[in-house]
């Protein structure tokens, strides 16, 4: 009985050895530690048969090698185990793919921004930024828009207090900027302006680019160069432009910009409202008022202003049709840029 008990240590030793996978460990369990029709059982259940004399320590024998084997099935187990991914059972699957982290990526909004930005300092344009949360006085007034002024209509205004509002447009910075500094000026200032609107092309929150300089002799000729170089290089083709006479109670003359449509090629289609064109800013000469307010001599000092709508710009850039996919926060539409 003793040989036999070491012949069946030795036995399963090497049978644990050959063990790879759970199923291969359980069919193990069953058969040296089944406590019916175990190996290992059945050696004990025969220990009845043995002389008296012999029984205590052979007993003995057959508890540590059977202790011995569980100790190794045991230590066994713990390498299929370890980890819980995998499969049902809880055990480590190692041919599945490696869990990676997604990158982080720039809004496609905030791409076009720093794009917009990027081209007008490469025309020499400094970049400033201001408050969402503004006052009546930059909004309107400073802009010479006046209580009661009817243009006030256009701007579907959210406002916080009646002197205290969210920004209609980016065009509060002109003011800002021309009260502290003397021309000559150039800068753009980018950021999200907001109005009580919403549908195919329009969003309560979107973005503008403002741009405006001041010198010496600055006519529309200069403003007309500057727009047509930067959207050039912004659709990297010579797209056509279309200035538009408008009217701003800020500019004088004042012209809305359109750029053929990229996305039906000038045919007419639903972004272009079957125009063929897009407006992509308004701009004009700097009134000669909004000058006097801040100070300047409008005898001595011309400029020009313009502000950009970022949301419509990556919509022709990308072909997107509808404004508030910007806003959904879909990682299916924004993965895409
Ligand atoms: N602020 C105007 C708007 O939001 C755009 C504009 C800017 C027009 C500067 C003229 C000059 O519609």
């Amino acid at each position: 009985m003793e040989q036999e008990l070491f012949r069946l240590q030795q036995e399963a030793e090497e049978a644990l050895r050959q063990v790879d996978d759970v199923a291969q460990l359980e069919a193990f369990r069953v058969k040296f530690l089944g406590r019916k029709g175990g190996l290992l059982s059945g050696i004990l259940r025969q220990l009845g048969t043995v002389a008296s004399q012999d029984r205590p320590r052979l007993g003995q024998l057959a508890n540590d090698v059977k202790q011995a084997v569980e100790n190794q099935f045991e230590e066994k187990k713990k390498l299929f185990v370890t980890s819980s991914i995998g499969t049902a059972s809880g055990v480590m699957d190692y041919s599945l793919p490696g869990r990676y982290l997604p990158f982080g990526k720039l809004h496609p909004v905030t791409q076009v921004m720093e794009e917009i930005c990027s081209i007008f300092e490469g025309l020499g344009f400094a970049v400033a930024e201001g408050p969402d949360v503004e006052t009546d006085y930059y909004n309107f007034e400073a802009l010479n828009i006046p209580k009661h002024h009817p243009a006030r209509d256009m701007h579907d205004t959210f406002y916080i207090t009646e002197s205290i509002l969210l920004r209609t447009h980016t065009s509060p910075m002109q003011a800002r900027i021309m009260e502290k500094q003397d021309p000559p000026l150039r800068y753009i200032a980018p950021g999200k302006v907001y109005r009580c609107d919403s549908d195919i092309t329009h969003t309560p929150m979107f973005h503008q680019v403002e741009g405006f300089l001041v010198d010496k002799e600055v006519s529309f000729a200069d403003l007309k160069g500057v727009l047509t170089s930067f959207t050039h290089k912004m659709f990297e083709k010579e797209l056509a432009l279309r200035f538009r006479p408008s009217f701003f109670p800020f500019t004088e003359p004042s012209a809305e910009v359109d750029i053929a449509c990229v996305i039906c090629g000038g045919k007419g289609c639903r972004v272009c409202k079957r125009t063929g064109w897009l407006e992509i800013l308004g701009s004009g000469l700097i009134d000669p008022e909004v000058l006097k307010m801040v100070g300047y001599d409008p005898d001595i000092y011309s400029g020009f202003a313009f502000g950009l709508g970022v949301e419509r710009i990556a919509m022709l850039k990308y072909g997107i049709d509808d404004i508030r996919l910007y806003y959904e926060n879909d990682l299916r539409f924004l993965s895409q840029f």
